[in-house]
Formats: structure tokens, sequence, C-alpha cells
């Protein structure tokens, strides 16, 4: 199967605002390992997002909000290890860049210099959107994220879809226009109606991408976890699965299991050898001692 083509020059916030321009959509996934980011990397995506989902989807907490800032910086590192082109993206974990201006400041500049992000990540509009600009006038890029905000699912009501009634879909707009205005140079949408998104873009001036938010955005993305099916759960209504590695690695690790209780494993092109003249000396000098 051959690769597709290959964007080889470093993504750039400039390339993201061209895309959208010229309406070639932005392709987005998340990445928390090395091989995961040399897997997108090779696949020629735009821009790689070490999402705090890492939380439930490598480090087995229940939801995103118990992921620390050191946690999220060591996996960070690994991914940029694995990069060369798309744009790499850093999410602020929850209770990290609330707080104040300095706060959120003091957290994006750790995940640029200590793990070589190009870009940041928070959400909510509000006080967020201050934040935001916060963040960028002290040098980083942000991106926003607005609709369903994992971090605060519990003040939005659980994990479900936002926006879905006149005033709750003027919230999302609000949220969207005062991040753009704060200078995100990008926005996630997450889980809002279609014909939201879609009213949305007109007003829109910055490259949106979207999860669960239909076809209008600019970009998509989706989580490598949830798109790959390495993963027990199912997954969100928005989630298209490309893959069942789940059941792939099961299958691979019980075959390893069979073999070994079955004594198939290791057969003799996995062994190494001996001269036989080192041997016999070996075993008579083992005797000797
Ligand atoms: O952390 C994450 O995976 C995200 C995406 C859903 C955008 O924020």
């Amino acid at each position: 199967m051959s690769s597709p083509p290959r964007e080889q020059r470093p993504i750039t916030l400039l390339k993201l605002a061209e895309k959208r321009a010229l309406g070639e959509p932005i392709v987005m996934v998340t990445a928390y390992d090395h091989p995961s980011a040399a897997i997108v990397d090779d696949a020629g995506v735009d821009v790689v997002l070490v999402g705090d989902s890492a939380a439930n989807n490598v480090l087995g907490y229940r939801d995103t909000v118990p992921i620390t800032m050191d946690e999220l910086l060591m996996l960070a590192r690994a991914v940029r290890r694995g990069l060369k082109t798309p744009l790499m993206v850093g999410d602020l974990p929850f209770g990290t860049y609330e707080a104040s201006d300095e706060q959120a400041i003091a957290t994006a500049h750790r995940f640029v210099k200590e793990a070589g992000c190009d870009a940041v990540k928070l959400e909510g509009g509000g006080q967020m959107a201050q934040r935001a600009r916060a963040i960028i006038e002290a040098g980083t890029p942000v991106m926003g994220h607005v609709g369903l905000t994992p971090q605060t699912a519990t003040a939005l009501g659980g994990y479900k879809a936002q926006g879905r009634n006149a005033d709750a879909a003027l919230r999302v707009a609000e949220d969207a226009l005062a991040l753009q205005e704060a200078g995100c140079f990008s926005i996630v949408f997450e889980a809002i109606p279609s014909a939201v998104s879609e009213e949305l873009m007109y007003a829109m001036e910055i490259p949106i991408i979207g999860i669960g938010a239909g076809p209008s955005t600019d970009g998509q993305v989706l989580v490598f976890h949830d798109l790959l099916g390495i993963s027990e759960f199912g997954g969100a209504r928005f989630v298209k699965r490309y893959g069942d590695l789940m059941d792939d690695m099961v299958r691979g690790v019980s075959a390893f299991a069979e073999d070994v209780r079955g004594r198939r494993y290791p057969e003799p092109e996995h062994t190494y050898s001996i001269d036989p003249g080192e041997l016999a000396d070996f075993r008579t000098r083992l005797k000797a001692a």
C-alpha cells in the first residue's frame, strides 16, 4: 500500500491559515508517545495534539481531570522526539492555567521549553479567553477548545453534545468569538450540532478543527486510540474506527502465550550459537568452577 504524499516542510501557523484559505481540509490526530508520533508523522497529518486525553487513553485514569503537568510533559517530550513535520500542540492540563494569567503563562512556557511544543491548547471561553490572550502576548500560540470541554464536563452536565438549543448555541458562539478575538490561531469545536457549526463558520476567520461538529469545519481531529480501535470502549458517536488494533494486539499476545506454553517458541532462528570447541571448554571449566 503506498503512503499518502508527504508534506516535507514543517507545518507552520501560516501554512494552516493558507490551507483554510484554499479550502484544504486540515488533519489533526492525538499522539502520546514516540511510536504514535512516528506513525502520525509518517501518515502525513498536519497537526499533532498531545492531548490530555492521554489521561484515559494511556494512563488509565477515569477522565482527563487527574493528569498532571509532569505526566503530560513527559509524554510530550516523547512525541517531540518522534515528529518531524506536523505542528505539535500541547494540551494544558486541568488546574494548570485557570487561576491567573501568570499561572497560564508559566505553564505554557514549560510546554514550549521542556517539551518543544509549537503551541498549546486550553479549554473554554469566558475568562479562559483572557488566559489565552495572556499566553499569546507572552509569546506562545494558543489553540482554543469550545463546545464539549471534557475538563469541565461535570459543570456542563456530563459528556454530552453542547449547543443544542438557541441559548446554549449562543454560549458556544460567544466562547469561540472571544477566543478568536483574543488571538487564538485555531479553535477546536467539540460535540456541537453540525448546523450550529455551519452557522458559526461564517463568523470564524481562523482554522476551526471539528470533533463531532459536522463537516463544515476547516479540519477534523480524532483521538489516535479511538480511530485505530486501541480501546476497550466503543467511543463517542463521532468516532469512526479505521482499525481494530486492540483485537489484533490481544490476538498477537495470546498467540505468543500459546507458543510459549506449547514449547513452539523459541525456534532455532530465534536463538544464538556458540562454536562447539568453545562450548566444550566452557563445560569443562564450569564443572571445575
Ligand atoms: O485531549 C484531546 O484528545 C482533545 C481532543 C478531543 C481535541 O482535546
